[in-house]
């Protein structure tokens, strides 16, 4: 697997790629890899003929009380596993080559990205639809993969690709628990043995509340009921539970098409994340 830096270089082996024939499938991530990542690697992998992965963290998506300079780092680790499972090429750009001077556009997608997370992390999905742009622009990927664990940036991307008709498939990919049903995210390296004990809250309040919407019961009522479970169970603040229709991400009071519930919260100073599928 080679690396690449430069977009010259990109463009190179991109060609190179394509005249080998087949599909090219991309894989972009901020790096710090786990197995919720390899899942997406996979799922690249049995779509097309190359898979290319990028490693950016990128800046733009980070709010000002959002610790950029901590987000982890460590791509020879990160590279030894995306060469080990058969990536083709890597795209690690600096912030330079990916902002230079002069850069001027950010792409902001309504509705879909202002809710939610959209909501406690102002500007987080412009950052996010403006970078994956440019993604797909500098590696013109025929399909991409992303996680199903991050739920409302996938629906972000997804009205991305279908408004600005930039003709990649949009693949989601469902999400990667640890045993005990802890969604896998690279934040959860940042919780204590006590949070990591309590964090398992989140996944069981999902499921139960899940049931209980399918099961016709008061959707405000147990969507509230989700928000003290998890502060009953030790998280320091919730920032929403909420039933929303699994495409637009609009809220909705009943189950009357293909939903998701998702939910974020606070548990010690790590904020997590994770959501279900709900359907009729
Ligand atoms: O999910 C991520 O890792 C990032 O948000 C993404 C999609 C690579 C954009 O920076």
């Amino acid at each position: 697997m080679q690396i690449f830096r430069d977009l010259p270089s990109l463009e190179a082996a991109l060609a190179a790629l394509r005249a080998d024939g087949g599909r090219i499938a991309m894989v972009p991530t901020m790096g710090a890899l786990h197995a919720g990542h390899m899942a997406l690697v996979e799922e690249a992998k049995a779509r097309a003929a190359h898979v290319v992965a990028s490693i950016f963290v990128n800046p733009t998506q980070f709010g000002p009380n959002e610790d950029l300079s901590a987000y982890p780092r460590r791509e020879a680790i990160d590279a030894a596993m995306l060469a080990e499972a058969g990536v083709a090429a890597l795209w690690a750009p600096d912030v330079a080559t990916m902002y230079p001077s002069g850069f001027a556009t950010s792409i902001h997608v309504a509705g879909v990205s202002e809710g939610l997370d959209g909501a406690a992390r102002p500007g987080h999905f412009d950052g996010v639809a403006t970078v994956v742009a440019k993604l797909f622009g500098q590696v013109r990927p025929d399909i991409a993969c992303f996680g199903e664990k991050d739920y409302q940036q996938l629906a972000v991307i997804r009205r991305l690709v279908a408004d600005l008709d930039l003709g990649v498939e949009i693949v989601g990919v469902p999400t990667v628990r640890e045993p005990d049903g802890l969604a896998l995210s690279s934040r959860n390296a940042y919780l204590d043995a006590s949070e990591r004990a309590r964090a398992i809250a989140l996944p069981e309040m999902l499921v139960a509340a899940g049931e209980g919407v399918k099961a016709g019961e008061d959707v405000p009522a147990i969507l509230a009921w989700g928000t003290r479970y998890l502060l009953d169970s030790g998280f320091a603040s919730v920032d929403y539970v909420a039933l929303c229709d699994a495409a637009s991400l609009a809220p909705l009071a009943v189950l009357d098409r293909p939903a998701r519930l998702l939910a974020a919260a606070r548990i010690g100073r790590t904020r997590l994340i994770d959501n279900i599928a709900v359907n009729p």
